[in-house]
């Protein structure tokens, strides 16, 4: 479903700050991942979107390819993060095609609720499978390609310029707040996450040299998304959203705009961090 560019960002970035940017998303056709794309495809980037649905992914990029005039966006499906082979594949094809990887967002993931004891010994490597293997696996196929673009718009000097270089070679991996505090019947996907929050920071140190950053988004409860309508039953929605510090849960537009921020000049300081968009859920008793 189409959605309206209220829906997807807020009114305050400027036009045409990605011009010539190209993203790669796993998890591009989903809830969050999809208006993460949308935003920046708004504001002049191209974009490659990866997922295991092909038909699904591919009229999701279709759809994607009218928010903006020339916008091109290429949908890569049948594409499964635990398999590096398929995704060196994908991250060629969007170099070749659109001529680089400027910015990725590593947001596949797959959850389920399950207690300790229900969860085989199967289904916890799954997870882990998708999560952490999924995000290296992304991270090492794209590498090469954030390294170039880091390199090209590097800032060597504190002086600050009047027209910055652009932006380029910043990776945001989607991790969750769950594994702050302890969450039941989210073991797995909250080791998962606590893994990807700890490859971030590697990559922010390691590759920092070379001009790339890498941050952690981590959305709160996000409205129709898998991961709110699996954990809340719809009797308790009402009760549940009053509850909130804010008085809301998140919409998918709060995480766009927040990848926004992160991939502009806006953010070119802003490496190894979690921002957390959650509307200060996690700090109250019972959050998630
Ligand atoms: C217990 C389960 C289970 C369940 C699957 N399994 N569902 N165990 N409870 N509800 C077990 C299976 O029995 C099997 O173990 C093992 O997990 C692998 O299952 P498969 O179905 O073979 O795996 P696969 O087809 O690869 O599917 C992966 C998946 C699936 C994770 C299970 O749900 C998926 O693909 N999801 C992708 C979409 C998704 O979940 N998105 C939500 C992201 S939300 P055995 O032992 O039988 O072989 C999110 C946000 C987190 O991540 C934060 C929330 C607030």
């Amino acid at each position: 479903m189409p959605l309206a560019k209220h829906e997807y960002m807020s009114d305050v970035w400027k036009d045409g700050i990605f011009n010539n940017k190209v993203v790669f998303c796993t998890g591009g056709a989903g809830t969050i991942c999809s208006a993460q794309v949308r935003a920046l495809i708004h504001l002049g980037a191209n974009a490659c979107i990866i997922g295991r649905n092909v038909e699904k992914t591919e009229s999701v990029a279709r759809e994607m390819a009218t928010i903006r005039p020339g916008a091109k966006v290429i949908g890569i499906g049948a594409v499964d993060v635990r398999k590096f082979d398929d995704l060196k594949a994908a991250a060629e094809r969007c170099a070749k095609e659109l001529g680089s990887i400027d910015f990725v967002i590593a947001g596949a993931a797959g959850n389920f609720l399950a207690s300790i004891e229900q969860l085989s010994i199967n289904a916890f490597k799954t997870v882990m499978d998708i999560d952490i293997m999924g995000s290296y696996n992304t991270l090492k196929a794209t590498l090469p390609y954030l390294v170039e673009s880091g390199g090209k718009h590097r800032v060597d000097s504190g002086t600050l310029q009047p027209s910055p270089a652009g932006t380029g070679g910043r990776i945001i991996f989607v991790s969750a707040t769950l594994h702050y505090r302890g969450m039941p019947f989210q073991a797995h996907v909250s080791v998962a996450k606590a893994g990807i929050d700890s490859l971030s920071n590697s990559v922010a140190i390691e590759y920092g040299p070379r001009g790339v950053t890498s941050n952690i988004v981590s959305p709160g409860p996000i409205a129709q998304t898998e991961g709110l309508e699996r954990l809340l039953p719809s009797d308790a929605k009402a009760a549940y959203i009053k509850s909130q510090p804010l008085g809301r849960v998140g919409h998918v537009r709060d995480i766009a705009d927040a990848t926004v921020y992160l991939f502009s000049d806006s953010g070119s300081y802003v490496t190894g961090q979690t921002l957390v968009v959650d509307g200060s859920n996690w700090r109250m008793s019972g959050g998630i």
